[in-house]
């Protein structure tokens, strides 16, 4: 175990994702202003210091020129950042069109939009023409750089189509592909015109992870179902050939969050909260701006619970932060406006001349200090501290690491989390958490309502419960597994040749 352990801790690790976990910002003609930014995946793999990593991805800005590729190579190289260059157009097509307008909420059980739906529009068939470009275009890269004994991981819904470009170029290349988002029933995955295509170029990879069980049996059975392939229980087996799936978890970088709590900044951050919010018990929900996170039928059962619960009107208050997300896309538009609308009339409905029983703060993450619209880190870990109750009620969600940091956070105060049960979260903290179905107002608002009066003893277990499985499933060893599992898949594939 010593010597696998070592093994995997001098290897390279190329990941490859859509987004680097640098923001850039364009400061003159070659100069570039960089910044961590601090999201799901992100902070996942932050944590995966052990492997001499390396990052390949867009960093979300449109560079035409090519000075401005190249200073921008050389900042991003010093964060190990390797950048791949996507054009207007492609970012619309790829990443605006087929990425977010019909994988997205596909994978969420949102459905086709209605004009993609036949396969023979032209929109469709010009969005997936330019997915599988953009997903050459990473694969150009990442060859460029590949070094023999690399193993790569690429991440996300954003390059299905990856593994098998890595393939064709080199197929000894050891290839891993993750989802952070569901893998739906594979009822959901038929209806997609290219379905068949992408579930075969996934398989190219050696290995196949999902944060749940479940999600890694929708795919196995699509595999079976669509392509009528054969599906063991370690995989999906095509001509001899064994794509392991299987399930990996992912958790977070917990002692960042445990540590924080100990600085004067977070410390000074809570004790304004405090004061600000004394009295009242606090609510809380962390979303980006996605219909997936089900915000609206949020705040609809915080009304709820306000309507039938006079008593808590002047006792309770909700912050809900929205980290606004593809702003572009107009689905997203329409819901930013649906969001304020209702929060307008609730807090209409109960505000007082001085108070208002929703704080719903519009707030890009990743921060900076000079960005007073932005909430930064410490900020964050403050609010998830002075928190009595949180609110995680996606209609459908990957896993939600909000879930998690929230539980890291609240070492002292213990308190509840409200969680849906259709995030992979409630299969690894349903014990702990209250779980709800977030399309039933009426359940959410009675959860509330339990939470909110819960027994210290009760919430003291329920705490105890998930605070052991965050700290312990962390963001490292999630990450050391997959790719240890991925080492052992080649070695498992040669075996199997010689035999
Ligand atoms: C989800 C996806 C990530 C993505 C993130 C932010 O968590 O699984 O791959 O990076 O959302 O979305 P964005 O479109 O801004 O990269």
């Amino acid at each position: 175990c010593d010597k696998q352990d070592a093994r995997v801790r001098k290897q390279r690790l190329l990941v490859v994702a859509n987004r680097l976990p640098v923001s850039a910002t364009r400061k003159s003609e070659d100069s570039w202003a960089l910044e961590i930014s601090v999201g799901g995946l992100v902070s996942a793999l932050l944590g995966i210091n052990e492997f001499e990593a390396r990052w390949i991805g867009w960093a979300g800005v449109n560079v035409p020129d090519e000075i401005g590729q190249r200073s921008l190579t050389k900042a991003l190289a010093e964060k190990r950042c390797i950048p791949v260059f996507l054009d207007e157009e492609t970012v619309h097509q790829y990443y605006n069109g087929y990425c977010n307008n019909i994988l997205w909420p596909l994978f969420h059980y949102l459905g086709l939009p209605q004009e993609d739906r036949l396969a023979t529009t032209r929109s469709f068939q010009s969005q997936f023409a330019s997915y599988k470009n953009a997903n050459q275009m990473f694969a150009d890269v990442v060859n460029e750089h590949y070094k023999e004994g690399d193993v790569v991981w690429c991440h996300d819904y954003h390059l299905m189509f990856l593994p098998r470009c890595l393939k064709e170029y080199n197929s000894k290349m050891k290839v891993g592909w993750f989802l952070h988002t569901p893998f739906p029933s594979s009822e959901i995955h038929r209806t997609l015109p290219s379905r068949s295509e992408l579930l075969r170029s996934v398989l190219a990879a050696d290995l196949v992870g999902f944060h749940t069980y479940d999600y890694a049996r929708h795919f196995v059975s699509a595999c079976t179902r669509i392509l009528g392939l054969e599906g063991t229980p370690d995989g999906v087996e095509d001509q001899g050939k064994l794509t392991r799936v299987a399930a990996f978890p992912i958790g977070i970088d917990s002692d960042r969050f445990v540590r924080a709590l100990e600085l004067p900044q977070v410390k000074d951050h809570m004790k304004e909260l405090k004061e600000r919010f004394a009295g009242r018990m606090v609510m809380l929900g962390v979303d980006r701006l996605d219909m997936i996170k089900g915000i609206p039928q949020k705040i609809l059962a915080f009304e709820k619970f306000l309507e039938e619960n006079p008593i808590w009107r002047d006792k309770v208050v909700l912050v809900q932060i929205a980290v606004p997300t593809r702003t572009d896309v107009p689905e997203y538009q329409k819901l930013s406006s649906q969001v304020h609308e209702i929060v307008g009339r609730i807090n209409g409905r109960f505000g007082s001349l001085t108070t208002v029983p929703i704080h719903h703060l519009v707030r890009s993450r990743p921060s900076t200090l000079t960005d007073d619209r932005s909430l930064d880190f410490h900020a964050l870990c403050a609010l998830y501290a002075v928190t009595d109750v949180a609110l995680v009620t996606s209609l459908r969600d990957g896993m939600n690491l909000v879930s998690y940091e929230f539980v890291a956070c609240q070492a002292s105060k213990k308190g509840v989390l409200i969680l849906s049960e259709f995030a992979g979260a409630a299969q690894s903290l349903g014990a702990g958490a209250i779980l709800v179905n977030p399309w039933n107002v009426t359940e959410v608002a009675a959860s509330i309502g339990y939470a909110l009066t819960m027994p210290a003893d009760e919430r003291e277990k329920r705490h105890r419960h998930n605070f052991t499985h965050v700290t312990t499933h962390t963001s490292q060893e999630w990450a050391e597994t997959f790719v240890s599992e991925l080492n052992d898949t080649v070695v498992e594939a040669q075996l199997r040749t010689r035999q």
